[in-house]
C-alpha cells in the first residue's frame, strides 16, 4: 500500500506560506522530495528539529511520519531572548498551528529545553534513531557545535541531517562551527545537497544515494540541479526552476494562498 501524503500535499501547495518561518521554496520541495522518497523506499526511522519557531518546517517531519514514527520537536519556546517583536508567540503560535493543521503531537514529541543541557546520551533516549533531523536552534559557535553533536548521535545510517543558515550571511558562526564539526567528523558526515539557507549532510555510504535520487526524481523535474564540489567531495546545488518560481509569485499575487491558517 502506498503512502498518504494528503495532509502532506495540502501543507506543501497551499498552507506553508501562511506560518512565519525562515526557510523558502527551494527547502521545502527538497525536504519533501527527500522524506517521501525515504518512504518510498522503506527507510524508517524517527523526524526531530531543533529549533521549530512556529513550526514551519517541523509540520513537514511531522506530516511525514508513518505508522510507528514519531516527530520531536524542540525549543526553548517562550524562554528564548529572541522571543520578542516579529518573533515573539513562539509557544502559543507553534500550538495554535498544531491544532489548525490537525498533527497530532504525544506529551514526549514537544521537548521545551535548552540544548546546551541536553546530552548525546539524553537525545537518544528522547527519540532513538531518526531518519531526518533539522538543527536550526542558537545560531552561535558553540550552540551549532552541541546541537549538530546531538544530530549526529541520533542520525540513521541512511538519515538526513539538514544545517540551516549555514549560507546565511547573518550567522558568519553557523557556517564556522559547522565547518569545524563536519571536518572532524568527515569520516562519519558528509554534505551532499546545498539549497539556499541549508546544507544537507548525510553519512558518507548514503550520501552518493541521496544525490542520484535528486538527479531522477519526478517531483524535482525543472529544478536546476548542478554538482560542485566541497570537502573534496562531490555535491549537488539545488535551485528552483524558474518556472515553479514564477507559478508561485503568480499564485501568490493572485491570493492562491491563504494569509493565515
Ligand atoms: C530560527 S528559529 C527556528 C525556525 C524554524 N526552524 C523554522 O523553520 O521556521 C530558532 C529557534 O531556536 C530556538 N532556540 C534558540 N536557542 C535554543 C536553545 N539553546 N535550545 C533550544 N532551542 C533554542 C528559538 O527559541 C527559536 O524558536
Amino acid at each position: 500500500m502506498s503512502a498518504d501524503f494528503v495532509a502532506l500535499d495540502r501543507y506543501i501547495d497551499r498552507q506553508i506560506e501562511a506560518v512565519p518561518g525562515y526557510f523558502g521554496h527551494a527547502e521545502w520541495a527538497a525536504i519533501d522530495a527527500l522524506g517521501r522518497w525515504q518512504v518510498e523506499q522503506g527507510i524508517a526511522g524517527n523526524l526531530a528539529e531543533i529549533g521549530v519557531h512556529h513550526g514551519k518546517l517541523f509540520f513537514i517531519l511531522a506530516l511525514l511520519r508513518q505508522a510507528g514514527e514519531r516527530a520531536l520537536a524542540i525549543d526553548l519556546f517562550e524562554d528564548d531572548a529572541l522571543n520578542t517583536g516579529i518573533h515573539a508567540n513562539r509557544d502559543r503560535a507553534f500550538f495554535d498551528n498544531c491544532t489548525k493543521l490537525g498533527i497530532d503531537l504525544g506529551d514526549r514529541d514537544v521537548w521545551k529545553v535548552d540544548t546546551l543541557t541536553v546530552t548525546p546520551d539524553a537525545m537518544r533516549e528522547r527519540i532513538g534513531g531518526v531518519r531526518m533531523i533539522s538543527v536550526d536552534g542558537g545560531h552561535d559557535y558553540a550552540n551549532i557545535v552541541h546541537d549538530l553533536g546531538l544530530a549526529d548521535a541520533v542520525l540513521a545510517d541512511d538519515g538526513v541531517m539538514m544545517v540551516h543558515d549555514f549560507f546565511g550571511i547573518g550567522w558568519p558562526d553557523v557556517s564556522v562551527a559547522a565547518i569545524h564539526f563536519l571536518t572532524e567528523r568527515a569520516e562519519r558526515l558528509q554534505p551532499f545537497l546545498i539549497t539556499q539557507y541549508k546544507l544537507f549532510v548525510a553519512r558518507p555510504a548514503a550520501a552518493e544515494r541521496y544525490r542520484t535520487m535528486l538527479a531522477s526524481t519526478p517531483r524535482l523535474r525543472g529544478a536546476s540541479l548542478s554538482d560542485r564540489l566541497m570537502f573534496g567531495k562531490p555535491i549537488t546545488l539545488f535551485k528552483l526552476g524558474r518556472r515553479e518560481a514564477l507559478e508561485r509569485r503568480i499564485k501568490r499575487k493572485l491570493g492562491f494562498y491563504p494569509k493565515r491558517l
